[in-house]
């Protein structure tokens, strides 16, 4: 870090810091859901805008927001049909960048989603290639065979998407294209150098208009090793080594991201980038490289339970990843893909496998078993002040500042996600966390906009709303606002010191005598020795209570 860059001030102070990003507060916003300023019951960039007075008084450094791009909505914008324009419902490219230059005056940086794995079955170069037939150029964009059996009626392999239902869908001319998702979502031929050129111009496009960097949707996918004879299914669930699945994680991806960083550094300062990269431990730090994407998401925070020693291994381990690879961690609770961690951790824990609990407890509308909503939303709290304490960068998302808990009771009628349509029975999908943000008590959609809510609010959210948590000692919001701006102050070398004591504890230090605390249990523990900043509820008696955070500053 250069000597005249001061992590404790905004953006406009210091707009070509590089290494803005690596202990960076990032808010996702889904857009649709966040809100909307024309009432058409869709969230916009009108809406954004509206609220950069509010993103700057949270106190966070950068904004992330989920696809805005033209899209036919099979899956919530992750199917995108044209990757350099505006969805027209959710505004326009100069809206884009009046929003980025109202949230840069704001000090808040911009990462926008890159969606590389696949289109949507409505962008150009896919309806081109169903026009132009097997064999064409066209075709050659994405991944087309022919089927087996005389007739080729059956499927080029057995191979399951990750929605559910099989991974490969016909044409009417009898060939099939592969989709790892939706069927409305055909996966790119990496291998294709038209598609490499068009994903730069991309990348170009964006960072010209001013953002600051990107994230790169499952980004351990792109690259697969399709030969002449495909493996099943099952042959495929077999192969355990490292790099030699045909599908995810293969090495060749990183030749993609290299070529990226060249892009990246283009900018000044450089473009940043951060993967979704559902891979192993191990495998992440070469996304995360310096070479390659700079910086990965670390979900295993987001699998635990609200347990210490679970915690404590993970922060560890994470910590010494990232030592070796040269970037800094990141930490993550919720996203618009997982029931929101307020919820997760309201249910008894299941050793280390709290997004799948959560997952099953939707499946029961949300009955079984019975959620304790007061202890979830007390531990999500002592979890966050926790994470914020960390060195490396928090992802938050958004209405997880409110204590939004997950919504489970949305009627079938009026669910999106294509999860809930593919596997019936089995997963509801996500729309529980992407329910459109409150932002008053009372009134239409609780403040959204006045056209109403895309998915349904439940009563309970005229509570949980901004304008009730505004200024409230105590709420959810206030939390996070004191803890953002005291981790501004606070923020220092990307290190820690456990401290020993309890099982049910943990307790470290930064390098500036910045202690935090945890008490997982439900003994009350006696707290370090200084100054009580923030805690995230009440100490009684001056001690520690369980599921509860301390932040301590103690001499040094
Ligand atoms: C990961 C995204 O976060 C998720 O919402 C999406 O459905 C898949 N990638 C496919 O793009
Ligand atoms: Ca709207």
């Amino acid at each position: 870090m250069t000597s005249d860059i001061d992590p404790r001030q905004p953006l406009t102070h210091q707009p070509l810091d590089p290494t803005w990003w690596r202990q960076a507060a990032v808010y996702q916003i889904y857009p649709r859901s966040f809100a909307d300023a024309n009432g058409d019951g869709i969230g916009d960039l009108r809406g954004i805008i509206s609220r950069v007075p509010y993103l700057e008084r949270l106190g966070i450094d950068a904004v992330w927001l989920s696809p805005f791009y033209p899209s036919a909505l099979a899956d919530g914008g992750y199917d995108v049909a044209d990757y350099r324009d505006v969805d027209p419902r959710i505004g326009t490219l100069d809206e884009f960048d009046e929003m980025v230059a109202a949230l840069h005056a704001a000090g808040i940086r911009v990462i926008v989603d890159i969606v590389p794995n696949h289109s949507s079955d409505q962008h150009v170069w896919f309806q081109e290639a169903l026009a132009a037939g097997p064999g064409s150029p066209e075709r050659a964009r994405y991944v087309f065979r022919d089927g087996l059996g005389p007739d080729g009626s059956q499927p080029p392999a057995d191979w399951e998407s990750m929605f559910g239902g099989l991974a490969w869908t016909r044409v009417p001319d009898g060939q099939w294209y592969l989709h790892l998702f939706a069927k409305e979502q055909p996966d790119f031929n990496w291998d294709n150098e038209e598609v490499r050129e068009d994903f730069r111009r991309t990348l170009r496009f964006w960072s010209d208009r001013g953002v600051d960097g990107f994230r790169i949707d499952v980004a351990h996918a792109l690259a697969k090793e399709l030969g002449d004879s495909l493996p099943t299914q099952a042959e495929i669930d077999a192969i355990t080594e490292p790099g030699a699945h045909p599908l995810w994680d293969r090495d060749e991806v990183h030749e993609v991201y290299a070529d990226w960083r060249k892009v990246f550094d283009e900018y000044t300062p450089p473009r940043i980038a951060v993967a979704e990269a559902w891979v192993t431990t191990p495998r992440r730090p070469r996304y995360a490289s310096a070479e390659g994407l700079g910086q990965a998401f670390n979900f295993d925070l987001l699998e635990a339970d609200f347990d210490a020693g679970q915690f404590r291994t993970i922060i560890a381990d994470n910590l010494a990843l990232s030592a070796a690879s040269g970037s800094s961690t990141t930490w993550v609770f919720s996203n618009h893909d997982v029931v929101r961690h307020a919820t997760r951790y309201a249910l008894p824990a299941r050793n280390g496998s709290t997004a799948k609990q959560g997952r099953d407890w939707l499946l029961s509308g949300g009955t079984e078993p019975v959620a304790d909503v007061a202890l979830g939303l007390r531990r999500a709290r002592a979890a966050t002040l926790l994470m914020l304490g960390l060195p490396g960068s928090a992802y938050l998302y958004q209405g997880e500042e409110l204590g939004l808990p997950e919504v489970a009771d949305i009627p079938a009628a009026e669910r999106q996600d294509p999860t809930f349509f593919r596997s019936p029975g089995v997963d509801v999908g996500r729309d529980g966390c992407r329910v459109p943000l409150p932002w008053t008590r009372e009134g239409t959609s609780f403040g959204f906009g006045d056209g109403g809510a895309h998915l349904p609010q439940p009563r309970t959210f005229g509570e949980l709303s901004v304008q009730a948590q505004d200024g409230a000692p105590g709420s959810t919001l206030e939390l996070y606002r004191a803890a953002l701006a005291l981790r501004r102050e606070l923020q220092t070398d990307e290190t820690l010191e456990w401290v020993p004591g309890r099982a049910d504890v943990l307790h470290f230090t930064r390098p500036n005598g910045w202690h935090v605390m945890t008490n997982f249990g439900t003994d009350a523990v006696p707290l370090p020795d200084g100054e009580v900043l923030l805690t995230s509820e009440p100490l009684p008696g001056g001690v520690l209570p369980g599921a509860t955070t301390a932040w301590v500053r103690a001499a040094v």
